[in-house]
């Protein structure tokens, strides 16, 4: 299928998606980079894998619903069937769920429904808990509230903040692209 990854940061998760899917490792074309972010690294990486890139300000917008239906105009013209998330800071709203109904996914770097929203790595050290996990979920009007895809756990083991994280992103990059593909060949 036709996709589109949206992503506010550093794009890591955006580069594992477009890197399976220029070796056939995942069946999806990477048509559009969607970032709420002009400056997100993430504009840089679609830009040298030569994926078309939308970068809009929400503020410039009234509101959500507005800059939604500009969003939609834009996948649907471009065929694009399956909208992925990966660290889009922003939730997803009536507009872009009903055009994308249970074809909207996203990755949380935890073991849900443990730790939603912003920074669940921090949250996951400071409440002390054993397990560290990655989970691929689809999205609903909640914040990472949605039906869970795949999930892997590991445990914590007194490691710090920097080594939780590195392993959090190595099983994110593999696990999404994987997932992905899982969903799409159902
Ligand atoms: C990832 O940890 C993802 O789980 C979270 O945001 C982070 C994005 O990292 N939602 P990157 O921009 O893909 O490098």
């Amino acid at each position: 299928p036709k996709i589109a990854v949206f992503a506010s940061g550093n794009g890591s998760n955006f580069q594992a998606i477009a890197d399976a899917a220029q070796i056939g490792a995942l069946n999806a074309e990477v048509v559009l980079a969607v970032s709420d972010r002009p400056q997100a690294y993430v504009v840089e990486r679609a830009k040298e894998m030569g994926v078309e890139t939308l970068v809009f300000t929400a503020s410039q917008y009234g509101s959500k619903a507005m800059y939604e239906e500009m969003l939609k105009g834009k996948l649907l013209g471009l065929g694009v069937e399956w909208i992925v998330l990966a660290g889009y800071m922003r939730l997803i709203g009536p507009v872009l769920l009903s055009a994308f109904e249970n074809r909207i996914v996203n990755i949380h770097p935890s073991a849900l429904p443990d730790f939603p929203g912003k920074d669940a790595i921090g949250q996951t050290l400071s409440a002390g808990a054993e397990t560290a996990g990655v989970t691929v979920h689809f999205v609903d009007a909640g914040m990472d509230t949605g039906k869970i895809i795949a999930q892997e756990c590991f445990p914590v083991n007194g490691r710090s903040r920097d080594e939780v994280e590195a392993e959090i992103h190595a099983i994110e990059h593999r696990l999404y692209p994987a997932t992905l593909q899982q969903l799409f060949s159902r």
